[in-house]
């Protein structure tokens, strides 16, 4: 390993990227991508997925395949691991981004979303991560596995009512430690990146209710909320070479929200 581009590069690897269809995920895609790493892409809109994978072949020269799939459901998760596998490759990083949330207030919230939250936010990463580490274990092959938390699995929230969210996303952070403890003997590192608040589809009306930003930017150390780009820095490092020896840790991307 003697030069800065080897100890980064993901030259061979190939990533799978949930939530590929928009926010964060193409960002993450995208950081996979400048990286070097041939890409699955995954998401329920097909068409949306189709742009993605378009603009990243064009702009990096990767390969790419387009995975339409609902991660709640076990039979579109096998077929997301086999045909990412016959497309391009064994998996061996894994970025288990797709996510929803919901808000609503705790005294009214129903059993159904609560369990929505949970079904896309926590069990479906486990489930996935569970089908690509099987791969790479068989394979004696090591492997990646990032898990996208939040600041509010660290934090309850004040600005808006989201139980099911931050429970859902706690309960993330514990799930990356018990699979980094569990896999670290197979070389297969699991850790997770916790972004503080980015303009999204998720959260972009939420903005522009009342001072919702102004409070947001109140409560963040930096006092500003991310910028595009802000996380693909801790992505590339918790794939590559350059993390070898990080498992079951969380980094936090988010102005210092969670510092205080
Ligand atoms: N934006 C932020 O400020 C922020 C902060 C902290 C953490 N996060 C986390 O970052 C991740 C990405 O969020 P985002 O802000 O980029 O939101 P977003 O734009 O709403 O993206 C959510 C993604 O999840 C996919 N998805 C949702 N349910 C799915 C399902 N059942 N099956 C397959 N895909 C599903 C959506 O794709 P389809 O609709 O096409 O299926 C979409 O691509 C989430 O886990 C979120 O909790 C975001």
């Amino acid at each position: 390993m003697d030069s800065l581009a080897a100890l980064f590069s993901l030259k061979g690897r190939v990533g799978l990227v949930t939530g590929a269809s928009s926010g964060l995920g193409v960002e993450f895609a995208e950081a996979l991508a400048l990286a070097g790493a041939d890409l699955a892409l995954v998401a329920r809109r097909a068409d949306r997925l189709e742009r993605v994978a378009a603009d990243l072949r064009q702009r990096f020269g990767v390969r790419t395949a387009t995975i339409p799939a609902d991660l709640t459901v076990d039979a579109d998760l096998d077929r997301v691991v086999e045909e990412a596998r016959t497309k391009l490759g064994i998996v061996d990083v894994l970025v288990n981004n797709a996510g929803v949330a919901l808000t609503g207030r705790a005294e009214a919230v129903k059993r159904e979303a609560w369990e929505n939250a949970l079904a896309v936010n926590t069990t479906a990463p486990l489930m996935l991560s569970q089908r690509v580490a099987r791969v790479l274990i068989d394979n004696k092959k090591p492997g990646r596995i990032i898990n996208i938390t939040s600041i509010y699995a660290h934090v309850g929230s004040s600005i808006y009512r989201m139980v099911s969210y931050a429970a859902s996303k706690a309960a993330l952070v514990n799930v990356t430690r018990q699979l980094a403890i569990e896999w670290a003997r197979y070389g297969i590192t699991v850790n997770a990146i916790s972004p503080g608040w980015f303009p999204t589809e998720m959260n972009v009306e939420g903005f522009a209710k009342g001072d919702h930003l102004a409070r947001i930017e109140a409560f963040t150390p930096m006092g500003r909320i991310g910028r595009p780009g802000e996380l693909r820095g801790a992505l590339i490092f918790l794939a590559s070479e350059a993390a070898s020896y990080v498992t079951g840790s969380v980094v936090h991307v988010d102005g210092g929200y969670v510092a205080w």
